[in-house]
């Protein structure tokens, strides 16, 4: 299969194509995920919450994310593979922001970038574009910044935030990134940001009117108790992996596993 590029990224938002991304922080599902066709993969810092049983993505560090990110650049033949920035790792300046994002194509293999900011990392986007590093930008609700932002709270509603919102999106792309994320922003916003965009939005929590989707495979693969609002849950994989588990155990004490055809002859 032909890689996805950065110019397919366009491209697709040129012919209304929509885009596609999903988590995956392991072989295991980077392979499952490629195969199936999804167009990104992101190695989210959600890694975090999701894989490590930190309470949020945190205490998330880019040594917990190098691993991940290798497995998954390792596996994936089409899909683009997208390294999140993890929090502390790139804030202070163009410089750190850089360095921490040539270890994930370097030592990891990603293909490209995500950090969490608006204007005020423009600077950044723009050096790590000069310097051949694509970069995704991701706006809206940031879960780096849940403790500032009050919680998993919709971002930009009314006139003022929806405004700069709308600026911050234009300065990403003004200063190069090649995408941006729209986490939990007013459907009605990723709309407008969509339109007045060059560059595609792909939207978690932020409507249709985007220009593609991204989800954490969990939710999406209905691996959990409960998952938020915006995820609808493709699959109930949970529920299959434990009655496998289950079916193995039971198998094991009645002694009908192994049988005769998984054992070795002397
Ligand atoms: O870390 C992550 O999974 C993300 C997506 C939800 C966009 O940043
Ligand atoms: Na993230």
């Amino acid at each position: 299969p032909r890689r996805v590029r950065v110019h397919h990224l366009r491209q697709a938002k040129e012919r209304g194509e929509r885009l596609t991304m999903l988590t995956a922080y392991d072989a295991v599902t980077a392979r499952i995920f490629d195969e199936a066709g999804i167009d990104m993969l992101l190695v989210g810092d959600s890694i975090g919450d999701n894989m490590h049983a930190h309470p949020s993505t945190i205490p998330v560090t880019v040594d917990d994310m190098i691993p991940a990110v290798r497995a998954v650049a390792r596996t994936a033949r089409r899909a683009l593979v997208v390294a999140d920035l993890p929090f502390g790792s790139y804030e202070a300046s163009p410089a750190q922001c850089l360095a921490t994002a040539v270890r994930m194509l370097k030592e990891a293999g990603a293909h490209a970038v995500k950090f969490e900011g608006g204007e005020h990392l423009a600077e950044h986007v723009r050096l790590l574009t000069r310097s051949g590093i694509p970069v995704i930008g991701h706006l809206g609700f940031t879960p780096q910044a849940e403790n500032i932002l009050g919680g998993k709270r919709v971002q930009g509603r009314g006139n003022e935030a929806a405004d700069r919102l709308v600026g911050d999106a234009l300065a990403l792309a003004d200063a190069g990134a090649v995408a941006v994320v729209l986490e939990m922003v007013p459907a009605p916003l990723a709309a407008r940001v969509t339109e007045v965009l060059p560059v595609p939005t792909i939207g978690i929590g932020a409507g249709s009117e985007v220009d593609g989707q991204v989800l954490v495979w969990t939710d999406m693969a209905g691996m959990t108790d409960w998952s938020p609002r915006f995820a609808r849950r493709f699959g109930e994989v949970g529920r299959e992996l434990s009655a496998a588990a289950g079916a193995y155990a039971q198998a094991v004490r009645e002694r009908t596993f192994p049988s005769a055809d998984h054992a070795y002859e002397s």
